[in-house]
This record gives C-alpha cells, structure tokens and sequence, in this order.
C-alpha cells in the first residue's frame, strides 16, 4: 500500500520557513502539510493566506491543506486559488459535508474529510465514495507535539474497513504525535499518509527522521 509522509510545516521555524520547506524539498516526503486554524473551530491562530503564499513559492511538493476552521465552505475556492493540492475539512465544521466535499471538487484540488478523535467513525459512511481521503486525528486538533492517542488505531482500521467496500482508492491520513517510532503501527491498521510535525523538526536529522518513518519495520 502506498506510504506517504507530510511534514507539518506548524513545526517549522517562521524565521526560516523557506530553509525549512527546502528541506522538504530535498526529503523523500511527497507533500508539506498545512494546518490551518481560526481560533473558533479550535483554541488555537496558526496563520492563512500570505503563509501559504509564500510556502506555495518555495515547495516543490502538493500542498496538503488542513482547514481546522468553522465553515469551511466560506474560504475553499480562495484556498485552492492560493495553491492548495489537497483541501480536507472537518466534518464537525459544517453543517452540509457533501457540499464541502462538492465545493473542494469543483475548486480544482483533492478532497479530504477530517474527523477529530472523539467523532464516531460512522459518520464518514455517506461521504466515503464522495472524497479521496479520510484524515483521522489521532490528537485533538489545534496544536503540534501532543502525545499520539492509542485507539486512534482501532478508528483506522474501521475507516479501512469501510473503505474496502465503499472506495478502495481512499487515501487514510493520520495526524498528531506520530514519528518513527510509531510509524509502523499506523501503516498496519491501514494508513497510507503520515503527517508529522514535531517529531520532524525537532530531529537533529529531519530528512533522516522522514527516511525511518517510511521504512518498513
Ligand atoms: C494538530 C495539527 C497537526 C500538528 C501535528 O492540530 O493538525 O498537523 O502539526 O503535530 P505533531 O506531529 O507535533 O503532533
Ligand atoms: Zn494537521
């Protein structure tokens, strides 16, 4: 099954985001991971539009943009006229998630469907042929270095499942206290897409931590 590994950029240093996206760059990761939030869906301001601007100009790599914002439908069409590859929204966010998932298709970028840790998985079933990929936290969203919580596995394996009936293209993404050591675990429950903040950054190698965490174990 496909690996992929997306640093997440709310790890990097802000003095030295280009330095740091060139690092990506020159990883075998395949996309940076943008998180995005608005202070309202989460207790948290990370940053918008003139970030992803200037990330955008420097990454070689898609773009892999996580909204933690209410009302996702508001900003979509401007994300993916910023340059965002992938879009994933969160399910609790909006009122209409078949009409967000619509609105990032017809915006030109991938569509994916976040559920934060206490979501039952099952209301991802009617969205499941409607998107490409499931992220599921596995900490509550809103800020980076947290611990991974374990039963996030059991909710992958569930996703898998149910993908392997309703779409089995479906990409499963997984965000929040991963690194190398807990990589391997994730791929076996079913997860195809890592994203990674601190455990990235703070490596005193972080191309050589994104290698670990692709290798098989
Ligand atoms: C948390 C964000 C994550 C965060 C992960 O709300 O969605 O992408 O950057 O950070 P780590 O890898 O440090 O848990
Ligand atoms: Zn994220």
């Amino acid at each position: 099954m496909k690996r992929i590994i997306a640093p997440s950029i709310l790890a990097a240093d802000f003095g030295h985001l280009e330095r740091d996206v060139e690092m990506i760059n020159r990883s075998d990761a395949e996309w940076v991971h943008v998180d995005v939030m608005d202070g309202v869906f989460v207790p948290n301001i990370s940053f918008g539009f003139p970030v992803l601007r200037a990330v955008r100009s420097v990454a070689k790599k898609p773009l892999d943009v996580h909204l933690m914002i209410t009302d996702p439908e508001r900003y979509i069409a401007r994300f993916a006229h910023e340059g965002a590859d992938w879009i994933t929204f969160h399910v609790e966010a909006t009122s209409d998630p078949l009409h967000c998932a619509q609105l990032i298709r017809e915006s030109g970028a991938r569509v994916g469907v976040s559920i934060k840790p206490k979501t039952p998985v099952e209301v991802l079933r009617p969205l499941l042929s409607q998107v490409d990929m499931v992220l599921v936290m596995s900490v509550e969203p809103g800020f980076g270095g947290q611990q991974f919580i374990v039963e996030s596995l059991d909710r992958i394996r569930a996703v898998r499942l149910m993908a392997e009936e309703l779409n089995p293209e479906l990409l499963i993404e997984v965000d929040g206290g991963i690194s190398s050591e807990n990589a391997h675990l994730l791929y076996e429950a079913g997860a195809n897409v890592l994203v990674a903040g601190s455990s990235v950054f703070r490596a005193s190698s972080p191309e050589e931590e994104i290698r670990k965490m692709l290798a098989n174990k």
